[in-house]
């Protein structure tokens, strides 16, 4: 167990993008270089997005004789080659395995080889492992399969973020940094719909929501280790995410409240920020959303919290987070059908107090006023009006 390494890595939540939730099992070099060349000319990297990782089917289906795990033919350049290609553009580069015998799409994976793999990972140069929860665990718990990659990975000389992705079975929030994780999965994988039937595959975003409100895990979270509601759908449609063995039917995608309300509370959570689109085909709204630099501010706040609920009751949803200058933001969140009124008072939030006068900014609109405390917000169906309030 290493819970005494110094933490300079993943100080705030990191930001990137992931391959799973665009290409799925098809993906190959090309997409990925498409993808960090993409990040650079949408001016995503810019906004802080840093780390390309290439997530499970990236292997091929043997190892060699030792059990080293080698690129598939879709990758004929190999890891080290594509690290470098990721690296030149200013971006950081990252892997998947999984802390069992077999990758969820059955390809080799790491357990029992963990300080092998990390040896590997590190000679190729990468800067960032997602460790998945598949295959056969050999009758090995959560904590002592994480713990080995973990150890393995402290031994490199290489820094790598550490990314568990135990899907929140075994509340990973309570032992993640422990074995040395920076971030670790709180939730299963979430889909691009706002909820998804209790007896499909995945969680929608309203979904997500409910479980991070349910689950006590702010404690453990901030500077060097975060709660992960898993990757952002905005930009995809209700497929994205799905193995070719787990179809479901094609339904609308989020609608831009939806994207909204999702992109608002994975800021105000404090969450990692791996955007899970292809892009190539991303719209000028997703790309303004995900570059809006009054959420992202919100979302690396050097404070770390995770924003909880104020108030959740008959559709109307009051959420806030304390930030570093004293100030909070607070997202006001609509469930219901029609557009609603919705409000607080400072008071009820974590404001520091004192001056008995606010500043509030819209970070939608970037329209201020201020406030003797009173807080009153509009929001359309499942839209989330969020502010930031500063003491004056
Ligand atoms: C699991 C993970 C996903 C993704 C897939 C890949 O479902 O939770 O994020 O990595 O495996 O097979």
């Amino acid at each position: 167990m290493t819970d005494d390494r110094p933490r300079q890595l993943g100080r705030t939540p990191p930001m990137g993008w992931n391959s799973w939730n665009a290409f799925s099992c098809d993906v190959t070099e090309a997409d990925i270089r498409t993808a960090a060349d993409a990040l650079v000319d949408t001016g995503l990297r810019e906004a802080g997005y840093e780390y390309i990782v290439v997530d499970d089917c990236w292997m091929a289906t043997e190892t060699d004789s030792e059990g080293r795990l080698l690129p598939s033919a879709d990758f004929p350049n190999g890891m080290a080659a594509l690290a470098d290609y990721v690296h030149e553009r200013g971006l950081k580069f990252g892997l998947y395995t999984s802390a069992g015998t077999k990758t969820c799409q059955g390809y080799p994976a790491s357990l029992g080889r963990e300080r092998l793999h990390a040896e590997q990972f590190a000679e190729w140069g990468i800067d960032y492992l997602k460790y998945d929860n598949c295959g056969d665990h050999r009758g090995r718990d959560a904590i002592d399969r994480y713990a080995a990659m973990g150890d393995a990975l402290e031994s490199v000389d290489r820094e790598i973020v550490y990314s568990i992705c135990e899907w929140g079975e075994n509340r990973p929030w309570k032992w993640g940094r422990n074995v040395g994780g920076h971030l670790w999965r709180a939730t299963d994988d979430l889909v691009a719909k706002w909820r998804a039937d209790p007896d499909e595959f995945g969680l929608g975003i309203a979904d997500a929501l409910d479980r991070m409100a349910d689950i006590d895990a702010g404690a453990a979270h901030g500077p060097g280790g975060w709660n992960d509601p898993d990757m952002l759908q905005i930009g995809n449609g209700p497929q994205s995410g799905q193995s070719e063995h787990e179809p479901v039917d094609v339904q609308r995608p989020l609608t831009k409240a939806e994207r909204r309300t999702h992109f608002a509370f994975w800021c105000l959570l404090a969450a990692p920020l791996m955007i899970g689109t292809d892009l190539t085909s991303l719209s000028r709204f997703d790309r303004e959303l995900l570059t809006n630099e009054r959420l992202l501010a919100i979302d690396q706040d050097p404070l770390g919290i995770q924003g909880t609920p104020d108030r959740r009751d008959s559709d109307a949803e009051v959420w806030s987070k304390r930030l570093a200058d004293g100030g909070a933001a607070v997202a006001f969140h609509n469930r219901g059908d029609a557009e609603r009124d919705i409000s607080t008072h400072v008071s009820a939030v974590d404001v520091a107090g004192g001056t008995g006068r606010y500043r509030v900014c819209d970070c939608w609109t970037g329209n201020e006023w201020d406030t003797g405390g009173s807080l009153a917000m509009t929001a359309d169906p499942r839209d989330t009006a969020i502010v930031r309030v500063t003491p004056c």
